[in-house]
């Protein structure tokens, strides 16, 4: 028997930060053990908004490094970058031929970054699900590790490869969304009504995980919160609850340990004590990330190395798939 496949993929439109981290990037590490892991740095999505082309090829090594200084291990799992498989991009006019545009109409993610600029914003971005499930089904996936705004996208995933099975014979496998639900949303420090997100244009609400201890401390003892006073998990007190699920994910004690060590205590104190735990976890990552890119080449040979064995499955699937549309 064969290990399940696991896909997934962040873009390189800015620095990781903890709520990469913690919704998805430690899933992807744990999943290595039993399954047969792809872990790409999806640089063809990040063009769907204007990127400067040098930061851009930058950032995605610098991606693929933070990968492995989170503990993605090279020698067990398919590193490797999204352009270089142009596999990825013939698959994606397929699929936009059999995609009705309903479908993407429905998408909110592009709704939200749309915005008022619906008339603007690059075809690429509408269309951007639709490489994503390019992305997914070449590999025949079984499981794709994700935060949980990228559900609707693995749901419409699944409904062009039932699509197109439909219409042109068993093709592609089903894939299943793996979702931890805690972790899956980290909120913005300064404003816990938004995510963190990599294109905040406030600093001051992103951990990223190359952060200084000392950016860290600061981030965190200004970090948002509310004028109650005990310290416990009450989902609706955003900025507290926030914090707290940090500090949950990244100690691994229980809810119940949190509150009782935090009895009778006050917000400094929590927030002194996160930005110490988040300082710790994060130090291996760093001290990894700055040994990997003194030797840009380590880098190159493994993203190479990743392509080659990317290529291989991807032109497969390709080709059955060609081959059943009637191309060539
Ligand atoms: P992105 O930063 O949007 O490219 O997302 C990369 C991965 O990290 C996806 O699986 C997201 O769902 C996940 N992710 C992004 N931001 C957060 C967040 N604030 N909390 C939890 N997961 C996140
Ligand atoms: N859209 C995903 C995000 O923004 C990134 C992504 C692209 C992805 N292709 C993927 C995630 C395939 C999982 C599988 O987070």
């Amino acid at each position: 028997m064969s290990k399940p496949r696991v896909f997934s993929g962040v873009q390189p439109s800015g620095a990781l930060h903890i709520g990469n981290y913690l919704g998805a990037i430690r899933n992807w590490v744990r999943m290595q053990d039993g399954n047969e892991c792809f872990f790409c740095v999806v640089d063809a999505h990040a063009i769907t908004v204007p990127q400067d082309p040098k930061r851009l090829r930058a950032l995605t090594r610098e991606i693929a490094a933070l990968y492995i200084a989170c503990g993605v291990d090279p020698e067990r799992t398919v590193i490797f970058v999204q352009s270089h498989v142009p596999a990825h991009f013939e698959m994606t006019w397929i699929f936009n031929c059999i995609t009705p545009l309903g479908w993407l109409n429905r998408m909110t993610q592009f709704k939200e970054k749309a915005g008022e600029q619906r008339e603007q914003v690059s075809a690429g971005l509408y269309d951007y699900p639709v490489l994503m499930a390019s992305d997914i089904l070449l590999y025949d996936t079984d499981y794709v590790p994700v935060g949980e705004d990228q559900i609707q996208h693995i749901e419409l995933t699944r409904d062009i490869a039932q699509r197109f099975n439909y219409l042109f014979g068993e093709t592609f496998k089903l894939p299943q969304a793996i979702v931890q639900r805690a972790g899956a949303r980290i909120m913005s420090l300064d404003n816990p009504e938004k995510k963190m997100s990599k294109s905040s244009e406030s600093p001051m609400g992103t951990i990223d995980l190359l952060d200084e201890p000392d950016a860290i401390r600061q981030k965190i003892m200004r970090a948002v919160t509310d004028s109650l006073r005990e310290i416990r998990f009450d989902e609706s007190r955003k900025g507290l609850y926030n914090l707290l699920t940090i500090y949950e994910l990244l100690s691994g004690q229980s809810r119940e340990e949190i509150e009782s060590h935090f009895a009778g205590r006050g917000y400094a104190e929590l927030k002194r004590e996160l930005a110490e735990l988040v300082a710790e976890s994060l130090r291996p990552i760093r001290e990894k990330y700055r040994e990997i890119m003194k030797d840009p080449q380590y880098i190159e040979d493994i993203l190479a190395r990743g392509a080659e064995k990317a290529n291989a499955i991807a032109q497969q699937t390709l080709r059955r798939a060609k081959e059943r549309v009637g191309l060539g």
